[in-house]
Order: structure tokens, then sequence, then C-alpha cells
């Protein structure tokens, strides 16, 4: 019997009918089989938020959900963040504001980020907090995370 599954999902807007084997995970499939490296592999099991991306509006820990979970789902990671292949609202704050330090961790907050303001545009400093709580910096860079995600929401807030 084969180990490879059927997945029909769509990756910022792309649509992929595949086969992918049972035991890999959405970031295994992301990263090796889509090339979007932008989604960051670290712990590996669920500690850090680099592997987050947006599944059907809500953050995910890609490394743990296996690929075929997300079978009919919509995706979308940090290169699907551009608009016209420039950086949106979000990722010019997190520029502006000195956000990125060694970087790593920043596509995971990235999409944190995302999420909250696609749920509520008007955010405070303590649901910023709360929503980037599963998005370890190592450098500590959460100030300046937080106030690029509020400057960000009252840039695009209607
Ligand atoms: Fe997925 Fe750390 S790599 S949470």
């Amino acid at each position: 019997m084969s180990d490879r599954f059927p997945l029909d999902l769509t990756v910022n807007g792309q649509r992929y009918q595949v086969e992918v084997p049972v035991y890999h995970t959405l970031l295994d499939f992301l990263r090796d089989d889509l090339g979007l490296t932008g989604t960051k592999e670290c712990c590996v099991v669920g500690e850090c938020g680099a592997c987050t991306v947006i599944v059907d509006g809500r953050t995910v820990n890609s490394c743990l959900m296996l690929a075929v979970e997300a079978d009919g789902c919509e995706v979308i990671t940090v290169e699907g963040l551009a608009v016209d292949g420039k950086p949106n609202a979000l990722q010019r704050a997190f520029l502006e504001h000195g956000s990125a330090q060694c970087g790593f961790c920043i596509p995971g907050q990235l999409m944190s980020a995302q999420a909250l303001l696609m749920e509520n545009p008007h955010p405070k400093a303590e649901d910023v907090h709360e929503a980037l709580a599963g998005n370890l910096c190592r450098c500590a860079g959460y100030e300046q995370i937080t106030e690029a995600v509020l400057a960000a929401a009252e840039e695009v807030a209607p």
C-alpha cells in the first residue's frame, strides 16, 4: 500500500493537487515540496511559533499539523502577505519599527499578527501580546514588534 495521500489545497491563492507522504507535516510540505522557506523550522514540537502559518483564517504551528490535515484548506504563508510584490502594511511597519533583529522568528510573528488583524482590526497592546504569545523571540524584540502591529493596525483599519 502506498504511503502517499492525495492533497488538494490552496496556498497563497494558488491551488495544488498533489500526493504527499502521510507522515509529512504541513511544514515539510510548504518548505520541501513548495519551496516556501519563509516558514521557519525550529523546535518542531510546537513551542516556538517560528513555523506559524494561517490555515482557514486561524494560526497553526505547521510543524504540528500533518499536510493531509490541510486537505481542502486555504493556507497563507509569509510569502503570501506581499501585495503586488511589495511588503504589506504589517511588513512595512516591522521594518520601520526595527522589529526584526536576527529575523528568524519574524515570519511567524508576522503571521500571528496578520491573523490578529484579520480578526480584530483595532487591537490594543494586550491583544497583540496575547495573539503573539506563542511566538518566541530570543532577541527579545517584543516591544518593537508590538509597536509595529499597532502601527499597521492604525494604517489599515477601516
Ligand atoms: Fe513549529 Fe517551533 S518549529 S513551533
